[in-house]
């Protein structure tokens, strides 16, 4: 993405799952508003609460959740009824399953960091300042659960419209995507050509993979290979894709 000279009106994260950039973008203002794009279904169930205004219910069911084994296996094994259960129960697998890992094989977490077991990375206070905070941008976030590619189709003209873009990793046989993800299946020059075809700024963020130099190369755009921290923090690098990286 060029350094932007002026506010972006709307920020397109097609692969959302945390969401991390547009709802950070949205927070801190950065754009006017958000559209976030997921195909799982329990994934895009928690932005689907916060479209709706009942982010501080599920702030709520965070905060009154009491956080033993027993619950938790009991919470899981039921069918969520309503989306707000269906949200929560994702947030409890995320915030309890080894590295937030919610694709199947995934599990609870038993030692934990720090020894502390399943409650390692359960900050039920610090989880729901983020909904409330959440609550209060809701009108600026729109989401969508389904396949994002043709809704990259539909934004392709739209000059106001900028996108970061984050797939699951599974370019050049690699298996990191398969392993965090339960929709990881992907076909990446579908989306290499896509996003080359925007109009609009865009950022894409790849796994360091041959297969992913050669689409870099093939539809004229530029890398950049960035240090960033895994779930379990420790320290790799990453590519930063888009049309003109010299800011960077
Ligand atoms: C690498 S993760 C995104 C992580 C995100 N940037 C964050 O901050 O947490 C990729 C996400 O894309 C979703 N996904 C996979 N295929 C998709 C598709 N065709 N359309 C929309 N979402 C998809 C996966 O379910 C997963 O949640």
């Amino acid at each position: 993405m060029q350094s932007l000279s002026s506010k972006p009106k709307l920020l397109i994260e097609p692969f959302a799952g945390g969401a991390t950039i547009a709802l950070t973008a949205v927070c801190e203002n950065w754009v006017d508003h958000a559209l976030i794009i997921e195909l799982d279904p329990d994934v895009a169930a928690v932005w689907q609460v916060v479209e709706a205004g009942d982010a501080l219910a599920l702030a709520d069911c965070i905060l009154t959740f009491d956080l033993t084994y027993d619950n938790v296996q009991s919470e899981l094994a039921k069918e969520a009824k309503t989306t707000l259960e269906r949200a929560f129960r994702t947030i409890l697998k995320n915030r309890t399953f080894h590295g937030g890992i919610l694709a199947p094989g995934s599990g609870l977490i038993k030692a934990g960091e720090a020894g502390k077991g399943l409650a390692s990375r359960w900050y039920p206070e610090t989880l729901a300042k983020r909904f409330t905070a959440l609550h209060q941008v809701r009108h600026r976030l729109t989401i969508e659960c389904r396949d994002c590619m043709p809704v990259l189709e539909r934004y392709k003209d739209d000059a106001q419209a900028v996108f970061f873009v984050d797939p699951p990793y599974t370019a050049g046989g690699k298996s990191a995507g398969k392993r965090l993800y339960a929709y990881f299946e992907l076909n990446h020059n579908n989306l290499f050509e896509a996003c080359s075809q925007l109009t609009g700024d865009f950022l894409m963020t790849y796994d360091d993979a041959d297969e992913v130099h050669d689409f870099v190369h093939q539809y004229s755009l530029m890398s950049k290979l960035v240090p960033m921290k895994n779930t379990h923090h420790a320290p790799m690098t990453e590519l930063v894709i888009g049309r003109d990286l010299t800011w960077l």
